[in-house]
């Protein structure tokens, strides 16, 4: 008997592969980048397709910072663009677009694009769509910390912290996907994927489509999920 197909309600994304995406090809790391933002149209069709409710994306990581200049401009430039066009079609067709991270150190251009979209969408009630920038994990809880010391507030629940990251009110993080063969989280959504369920693919992200949702989806429906309790 075929397993019933259980869609997860929060599903991250780390977009791994690209560089080498290109390379296999001869082309510039650009290039897997650009292709990059073509396959994260993809997941995200396929996802709503699916009814997944949050799609989270590692896009850039407080680390990324470390990489060329030329390499850091472009990615600035391809996610504004992404903000201009694409993200700005998700809006009007009622997903929700958010972000995590701190965006103040992004250039100009870029926050503008992105603050945008997120005041059209904001009340959309749509899938949404959250892109981790210039995101860590352990800054995200180091913040909701500070948040909480600001507020003058002496003892916290889980619930008061879940409150202060940037997934505030989003359904638990049922699964997370790592793409290009690597198995590790680098600083991604810590607290968030305490009972998550992992899938790493040796498949570079650009080129994820349709079908690897449907892969990933049957992958996690086997999985099964017990909380640390007995079955
Ligand atoms: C990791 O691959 C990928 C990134 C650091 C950037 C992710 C960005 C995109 C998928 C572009 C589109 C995103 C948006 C939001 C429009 P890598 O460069 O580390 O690849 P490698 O490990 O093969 O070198």
């Amino acid at each position: 008997m075929a397993t019933e197909l259980k869609i997860p309600r929060h599903i991250a994304f780390i977009m791994d592969g690209n560089g080498r995406w290109a390379a296999a090809r001869g082309l510039a790391r650009s290039e897997g980048h650009r292709e990059g933002a073509e396959a994260l149209k993809r997941v995200l069709a396929a996802c709503a397709q699916k009814g997944v409710q949050v799609v989270s994306v590692y896009a850039f990581s407080c680390e990324n910072w470390s990489r060329p200049q030329a390499e850091i401009k472009f990615l600035f430039s391809l996610i504004s663009q992404f903000a201009k066009k694409e993200l700005k079609k998700y809006a009007e067709m009622g997903y929700r677009v958010t972000f995590s991270g701190d965006l103040t150190q992004l250039p100009k251009s870029t926050n503008n694009a992105i603050k945008k979209v997120v005041d059209a969408s904001k009340n959309n009630t749509g899938m949404i769509v959250n892109i981790a920038l210039n995101y860590g994990a352990r800054q995200e809880i180091v913040r909701a910390v500070n948040l909480i010391l600001q507020s003058g507030i002496r003892q916290v629940d889980e619930q008061m912290f879940e409150d202060c990251l940037y997934t505030a009110g989003f359904p638990e993080l049922d699964l997370v996907v790592r793409s290009s063969g690597e198995k590790r989280l680098s600083n991604f959504m810590l607290w968030q994927c305490a009972y998550s369920e992992f899938i790493f693919t040796d498949k570079f992200w650009p080129d994820f489509d349709e079908n690897t949702i449907d892969e990933i989806l049957k992958e996690y429906s086997s999985r099964d999920r017990r909380f640390g309790g007995i079955k």
